[in-house]
């Protein structure tokens, strides 16, 4: 009895670990870039924080490139609006207006307009998420 007890449960661990690995999947191409570009405006932040707005800037083609990218190979099924949204308007929109200012103020290496700017283009970027019908997807760690 106590061995089939033992087996049972050594059988249920088995099977929780199988579940658990079958359903995190991978993160896609798409998501890779999208995180990608997440950690680089976090650490785009830390170095306009402290005062260098040189390194800050080398930085933010960088993310521009990953958020473009991840834009350009998200899957249908991330896009959980129907109608889908025009990405390409809404990310060209994106590139010329929040993140133009950003970039325009580290140039100036203007702290203020800097921490400005940037509160306005994550919000600028979690509206594209809020168009694909995932308001959900957070740009994390930047405040
Ligand atoms: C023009 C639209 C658009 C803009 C602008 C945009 N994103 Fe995204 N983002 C997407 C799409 C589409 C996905 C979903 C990708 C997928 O599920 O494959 C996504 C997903 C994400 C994710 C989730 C990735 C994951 O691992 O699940 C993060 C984080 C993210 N974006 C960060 C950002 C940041 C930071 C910015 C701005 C610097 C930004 N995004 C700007 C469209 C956009």
């Amino acid at each position: 009895m106590k061995k089939a007890i033992s087996f049972l449960s050594v059988a249920c661990l088995f099977l929780c670990c199988l579940l658990t690995s079958c359903s995190t999947t991978p993160p896609t191409v798409s998501e890779e870039h999208m995180s990608q570009a997440n950690d680089l405006l976090r650490q785009a932040r830390d170095y306009a924080r402290a005062s260098d707005f040189e390194n800050a800037l080398q930085l933010a083609p960088v993310l521009a490139a990953e958020v473009k990218k991840g834009v350009e190979t998200s899957p249908a099924s991330a896009i959980k609006t129907d109608p889908a949204p025009d990405l390409e308007s809404l990310l060209a929109a994106w590139e010329s207006g929040s993140y133009a200012a950003w970039t325009t103020a580290l140039e100036a290496g203007d702290a203020k307009a800097t921490r400005q700017s940037l509160v306005v283009m994550k919000q600028q970027c979690a509206s594209c998420h809020a168009a694909i019908g995932r308001p959900m997807i957070h740009v994390t760690g930047v405040r």
